[in-house]
């Protein structure tokens, strides 16, 4: 089944210049990268997307570290991208997650986890339509498309 997913390479992957590295992990497992750019996440925006976790004692940590640099936000489409992408990203407690997945291999510590990923249909859709216009999407075809799928 077709889907799209949010995900957002959060401001230690990208001051740690692992963008590119990260991307091309989606990009060979067959992802389609449909829309993607850099931002600062206002503070604003910020507490809207992790709205469900205000009342939690690191709240004002994740918020505080999610604004503190750019973040490089992108939507990936694939079957069953959802579930894929988050095991791909692995355990939010780096500590716990497996080698291989992306912080199981690049992180240490929750608090400064990498990367964030869409965990379910309704949060994929209510997060890209926070982050995302409908003008900023591409509609294209791999020229692979049949050998992934
Ligand atoms: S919970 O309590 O199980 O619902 O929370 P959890 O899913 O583990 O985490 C929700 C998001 O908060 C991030 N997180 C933290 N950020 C900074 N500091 C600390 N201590 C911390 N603990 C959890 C966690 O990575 C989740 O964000 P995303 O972006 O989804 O990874």
């Amino acid at each position: 089944m077709k889907q799209r997913t949010f995900t957002m390479l959060k401001p230690d992957a990208v001051k740690r210049r692992l963008t590119g590295e990260i991307l091309a992990r989606f990009e060979k497992r067959g992802l389609k990268i449909v829309a993607a750019k850099t931002l600062m996440i206002s503070d604003d925006l910020a507490k809207t997307h992790y709205g469900e976790h205000s009342d939690k004692p690191f709240f004002g940590d994740l918020i505080s570290y999610i604004t503190s640099g750019p973040v490089f936000a992108m939507v990936l489409e694939g079957d069953d991208v959802i579930s894929m992408v988050r095991k791909m990203v692995g355990a939010t407690n780096p500590k716990e997650a497996a080698v291989g997945t992306i912080r199981g291999d690049y992180a240490i510590d929750t608090g400064r986890n990498i990367v964030h990923a869409s965990d379910s249909e309704e949060s994929a859709e209510r997060e890209i339509n926070l982050f995302f216009d409908e003008s900023e999407f591409c509609d294209y075809e791999l020229p692979d498309e049949d050998i992934i799928y």
